[in-house]
């Protein structure tokens, strides 16, 4: 978790609307910070280096949201600088407080961080042994005393301690950095600034997102690239264990074995109003409406001269995907349910069995994974710590491993064989919406890239699933038009309402399981899904008077299915329950059995997935603002789960 951002370049603020005297560098910091608070927002902070004056380091943190941290600086005013540093939280060590808040100082120098310190008991113990006081709890404090007692010795044997050239101080900052660096257990993105060097920021990543971007006369870097993308599309990647040092006119990238290397640049295609709310009261809300866009965007260009489906990266040699006997998905949370939804498709379609794994299970039990395994790592951010674990172990017992994500150049992507890129656009709200969505899109198309593949499926049979994924986004905005408004009412009639079941057959039941977390996230109600099928086997006891229960019914084109879901609803509707009802337009079958239908264009079952979420997303958003709940920020959560 947690969001970092560092900005070296000239003082003064770039528009006319900044307040005067702010100075470029918290311009950026502050735009960075705000477009990253969905990493986490317990606290924030940031550390500023003015090139004169006495006190030429200046740190201003505050816990709680990033409008805490603006009125501290308010008051703070601090003097524009050259160089910044900034971070938005999520606690890991120590709880959520200002002293817990990024920068962390130790002598000279300030300290951000994400990641987790493994080994910071020891390393504590050795600074304390050292004679330093730590004022917080972290693991980061830690590593700010290890780089400035490091960094000390460095100038003192250099004989710089007096009066320092700034390019020589940066220069033994990132001989620290690589010092300390190598004695550090666990992942980390470490930005750090000194005012002895006050055009410099000197950084270092091992498994926690870090990315460069790249300005004229200024320089960023990012948790991604969301963090500088209101002033540059230009990105630089950065490796496990490089070393760098970025000044307003260079960046220097070194390789863990010190040699200069030079990162895999490329133009970001998001633009900055994507990641702003567009008009709508929330950032959820406003990615709803994104949905037929990003099915749209991921299935765009998909299809070569031959007529046949392509993939982003495809490092994974043809052979070996025709010889595959079993596929794994590896996701967290939405993204698991939506490789759940997958496996009915890419089962029914190639004939390959598909397992579905939440990734730290499958981590940390035995799995059984061979050079004929698959493993598809499905995630939006691509930096969740669970499924980069998963992927390696997956890899070290010879799997290939293909990501499906949504953050170009994230480590998944990176460290994947093949990638498919769902392209829904930076998703914001901490619930996840389009991006379940486009998940599922690239889901089936990799599904058909494989029976193409392997010759499950006929070209013609191929073009008629894509011709029906090509109509969901001209559904999804009917439906949208049609039923948010009335969803949205329901949502604020039940909000006293304290418990809540999901109920779905086949690929309706990930969607039910979606839709209870998706309630549960936001709007902090108990809720539960279920297979409607297991009902009786227990959960129907939970039925009282007056229970709301979802039922997403599958089309009556499919009786078999249709006639078992119907029959479940009279027996909770019997039992007392307030049955609210998902079905197709035309399926007067439910009519006599539910308290409120809401209907979706009629669609073939695989697909039935992409419309049926919709109005469980909406509802839970309508059902959180009518309690007054932060539906973007939610309790205890955040966007992007970079920890184990
Ligand atoms: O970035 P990822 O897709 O890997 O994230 C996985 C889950 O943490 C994420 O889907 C989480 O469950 C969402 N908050 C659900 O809305």
């Amino acid at each position: 978790m947690c969001g970092i951002v560092g900005h070296v370049g000239p003082l003064t603020p770039s528009t006319a609307s900044s307040a005067p005297g702010s100075g470029r560098s918290l311009e950026v910091l502050l735009d960075g910070l705000s477009r990253l608070e969905y990493r986490g927002y317990d606290s924030a902070g940031v550390a500023l280096v003015r090139p004169d004056g006495v006190e030429r380091l200046t740190t201003v943190k505050a816990a709680g949201k990033l409008d805490n941290l603006r009125a501290a600086l308010d008051a703070a005013a601090p003097a524009p600088a050259t160089a910044g540093i900034g971070h938005t939280r999520w606690a890991t060590h120590g709880g959520p407080t200002t002293e817990n808040a990024h920068p962390h100082r130790a002598g000279s120098l300030a300290v951000v961080h994400n990641g987790i310190i493994e080994n910071f008991r020891s390393l504590r113990a050795e600074v304390e042994a050292a004679g330093r006081t730590l004022l917080s709890a972290t693991d980061t404090e830690v590593v700010a005393h290890l780089l400035d007692l490091d960094f000390t010795d460095r100038l003192a044997a250099a004989g710089e301690a007096g009066t320092v050239d700034p390019d020589a101080a940066a220069a033994l900052l990132v001989e620290s950095m690589r010092a300390v660096t190598a004695r550090l257990e666990g992942t980390f993105a470490l930005l750090a600034v000194t005012e002895l060097a006050p055009g410099a920021i000197v950084a270092a990543r091992r498994s926690s997102p870090l990315v460069i971007g790249l300005g004229e006369g200024e320089n960023f870097l990012g948790s991604d690239v969301a963090a500088f993308v209101a002033f540059t599309t230009h990105a630089a990647e950065v490796d496990d264990d490089q070393v760098l040092l970025l000044t307003a006119d260079s960046v220097t990238v070194w390789d863990a074995a010190g040699d200069v290397v030079t990162p895999r640049q490329w133009e970001v295609s998001w633009d900055a109003s994507a990641a702003v709310k567009g008009g709508y009261d929330t950032f959820m809300d406003k990615e709803i409406h994104d949905e037929p866009t990003a099915v749209a965007e991921t299935l765009l260009g998909r299809v070569d001269d031959r007529g046949e489906l392509v993939l982003d990266e495809m490092r994974i040699d043809p052979a070996v995907l025709r010889s595959i006997d079993k596929i794994i998905v590896v996701a967290c949370g939405t993204a698991a349910y939506a490789g759940h939804v997958a496996k009915y498709a890419i089962e029914h379609w190639c004939r390959i069995p598909v397992e579905i794994e939440l990734a730290h299970e499958f981590r940390y039990r035995d799995p059984i994974v061979s050079e004929k395994t698959l493993t598809v790592a499905i995630s939006q951010s691509g930096e969740t710590m669970d499924t980069i674990q998963a992927v390696r172990h997956a890899r070290e017992q010879g799997s290939r491993a293909l990501a499906i994500v949504n953050t170009y150049g994230s480590t998944i992507a990176r460290e994947a064989d093949a990638v498919l890129y769902t392209h829904a656009g930076p998703e914001v709200a901490v619930a996840s919406t389009k991006a379940f969505l486009a998940q599922i899109t690239a889901c089936y198309l990799l599904g058909l890239y494989l029976a193409q593949l392997r010759g499950n499926k006929w070209p013609d049979e191929v073009a008629d699933y894509l011709e029906n994924l090509g109509k969901m986004p001209a559904k999804l905005e009917r439906l949208l038009a049609e039923q948010e408004d009335s969803i949205r009412e329901l949502g604020a009639q039940l909000a006293d309402q304290t418990s809540f079941l999901f109920l779905g057959r086949h690929v309706g039941y990930p969607v039910a399981l979606e839709g209870a977390l998706k309630l549960k996230e936001v709007a902090y109600v108990h809720a539960e899904g279920f297979a409607a099928g297991e009902l009786k086997h227990g959960p129907i006891a939970l039925v009282e008077d007056g229970l709301p229960v979802f039922v997403i019914v599958p089309t009556p084109r499919r009786p078999v299915l249709h006639d078992k879901v119907i029959s479940n609803i009279q027996e909770v509707r019997a039992r007392g329950a307030r049955t609210i009802v998902i079905a197709e337009e035309g399926d007067e079958a439910v009519t006599p059995f539910a308290d409120t239908v809401i209907r979706i264009p009629a669609t073939p079952t695989l697909m039935w997935p992409l419309l049926t979420v919709v109005p469980l997303q909406i509802f839970a958003s309508a059902l959180a603002k009518a309690k007054g709940l932060d539906v973007d920020q939610p309790r205890n959560l955040a966007k992007s789960v970079t920890v184990e």
